[in-house]
């Protein structure tokens, strides 16, 4: 077993790595992808804070420094700078954007405060090339978005490119080794970025680029049992989602049988849902303590029609429900929770040794006076579900939709009563069940029912009806943070809306949201 090296314990955990490009992170919104971006190449990256001391990345298996994009001018008052002695350092850097800026600043270039912002595509005239555009054509699309821009590069560095607004949008010194471009190689809309990316990791930084998820299992799954140790006990709360669950399965395979996952079934699943998630378990020997709490969490909710006080009840009834059960196994002194590095680096980034812990896996409180255990915190969402993958759970728990803890709750407004529950429930799962059918979900972020409470006029049979409204929801989103209402094929939401008349004989209407978030938010409560 591995143990951890100086340099991981330094920066406060991470992989042990014989290779690593960081990123250093001057704010931009795109920082995260480029990290992501480097680790698809098969090289390991971690977001790091902009000024960081030089000697700490000195004790990294450093190949190579990116210096990322920023929402800030550099003649800002409170302009991010990095440690001055990092120009000093003999890898390759490659600046992107502000990171470019910065770089044209230090070296004598002349940068000019923004009085010609560009954001959105552009389109990038080659005119020098250099070693990272080696196979780009002659014009290629770019995506920009600054406010300043280099107007005169540094002495000893040509100019590799172009745009109608930037006279340099990319430049480079190879005996500095120092690169850089204005624009963003890192997002969809530079469709060579990548080739770029890879170019500078590969020609440039000369990394092999052998990281692989496959090999990192072991390691997280090693990093867990020296955490705990050979005799100690964890518990984990278990919410039906993907990070607590592929949380679980690493620290199953560390543990085995000293790990006790809880599942506390509020009754505000969805259709299947409980099952899935015990036989899944259950298929990787891990322990799961089912607790039944579904009439104990109704008459919490009985009456209660305010969406806030809602969610108090359903997250204090959890944490309540969840220490009565944690005792079962007496003082477990770790819990294991499903953080991910976004979580980490927001707050207050992996560099630092003394992070902390910025959600909570089911609501559970830190002064539950447990150790945490976080055996995700270094790595994304996709790469989550990767790991997921690789430890055997089933594709259905790992490609979930986003559900909110509080459940089905918040898509009753008004009171929860287990009729409407059951009605929600079962127009819920022909959403989903139609929504995949046609193979549509693969681009949605989340598609459900909301059961909104309003009745309205309608025939069936020959009969008169005075029922229930559904409203169907389906949403692109990246972050769940901004959302777009979904464009579904008219001949599909027909057929849903057909299935939920049809077979839910309390349905009269059904109605699609359209609106995106802001101003709506994705759930209605
Ligand atoms: P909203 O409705 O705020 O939702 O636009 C954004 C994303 O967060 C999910 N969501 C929650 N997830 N506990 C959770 O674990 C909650 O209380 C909660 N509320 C909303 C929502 O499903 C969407 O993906």
């Amino acid at each position: 077993m591995p143990e951890a090296t100086d340099e991981q314990k330094k920066r406060g955990g991470g992989f042990i790595e014989s290779e690593m490009v960081a990123v250093l992170d001057f704010g931009g919104q795109y920082n995260q992808l480029i990290c992501r971006r480097i680790r698809e190449c098969g090289v390991y990256s971690e977001l790091l804070p902009a000024d960081l001391p030089v000697e700490k990345l000195r004790d990294l298996p450093l190949k190579g420094l990116i210096l990322s994009g920023g929402p800030k001018s550099i003649y800002a008052k409170d302009a991010l700078y990095p440690d001055p002695s990092l120009w000093e350092l003999e890898v390759p850097i490659l600046g992107i954007c502000y990171g470019l800026q910065l770089m044209a600043q230090h070296y004598g270039g002349k940068v000019a405060g923004g009085e010609h912002a560009e954001y959105g595509p552009a389109s990038l005239h080659i005119t020098h090339g250099g070693p990272l555009f080696s196979d780009w054509g002659a014009e290629e699309p770019v995506w920009m978005s600054h406010g300043d821009r280099v107007l005169v590069a540094p002495p000893g560095f040509v100019v590799d490119a172009q745009t109608q607004e930037t006279p340099i949008a990319a430049m480079h010194d190879t005996q500095r080794k120092r690169y850089a471009v204005q624009f963003h190689p890192e997002v969809s809309q530079t469709p060579k970025g990548m080739q770029l990316i890879r170019r500078f990791l590969m020609d440039i930084c000369h990394c092999q680029g052998e990281w692989r998820l496959e090999d990192v299992v072991q390691q997280l799954v090693d990093q867990v049992r020296i955490q705990v140790g050979e005799q100690e006990e964890a518990i984990c709360a278990l919410s039906g989602g993907v990070d607590s669950a592929v949380a679980a399965a690493v620290a199953g395979r560390a543990l085995g049988d000293r790990l006790h996952c809880i599942f506390v079934d509020h009754g505000l699943l969805r259709e299947g849902e409980a099952t899935q998630v015990l036989e899944s378990f259950a298929r990787l020997h891990i322990e799961v303590h089912y607790v039944d709490a579904r009439e104990s969490f109704l008459r919490q909710l009985e009456g209660v029609v305010d969406p806030e006080e809602k969610r108090k009840r359903i997250g204090a009834a959890f944490i309540r429900t969840f220490e009565v059960e944690a005792k079962r196994w007496g003082e477990v002194p770790f819990l294991v929770q499903g953080t991910l590095y976004p979580d980490v680096i927001e707050s207050g980034s992996g560099a630092s040794a003394t992070i902390k812990s910025h959600h909570n896996v089911g609501g559970l409180p830190e002064d539950l006076h447990f150790s945490l255990v976080e055996p995700l915190r270094w790595l994304f969402k996709d790469e989550v579900r990767q790991v997921g993958l690789l430890l055997g759970l089933p594709e259905t728990l790992v490609w979930r939709q986003p559900f909110p803890g509080p459940g089905l709750a918040i898509r009753i407004i008004g009171t929860v009563t287990p009729q409407r529950l059951q009605l929600v429930r079962q127009a819920d799962a022909i959403v989903r069940e139609e929504i995949e059918a046609s193979g549509y979900h693969r681009q949605l972020w989340q598609y459900f029912a909301v059961l909104p409470g309003i009745r309205s006029v309608g025939v069936k049979g020959d009969a008169r009806t005075y029922g229930e409204t559904i409203a169907v929801r389906a949403v692109r989103s990246q972050d769940g943070m901004t959302a777009e209402w979904a464009p579904l094929p008219p001949a599909l939401l027909a057929k849903i809306a057909q299935r939920l008349c049809n077979e839910l004989p309390e349905v009269s209407r059904v109605v699609y949201d359209i609106t995106t978030k802001p101003p709506a938010t994705v759930e209605w409560e």
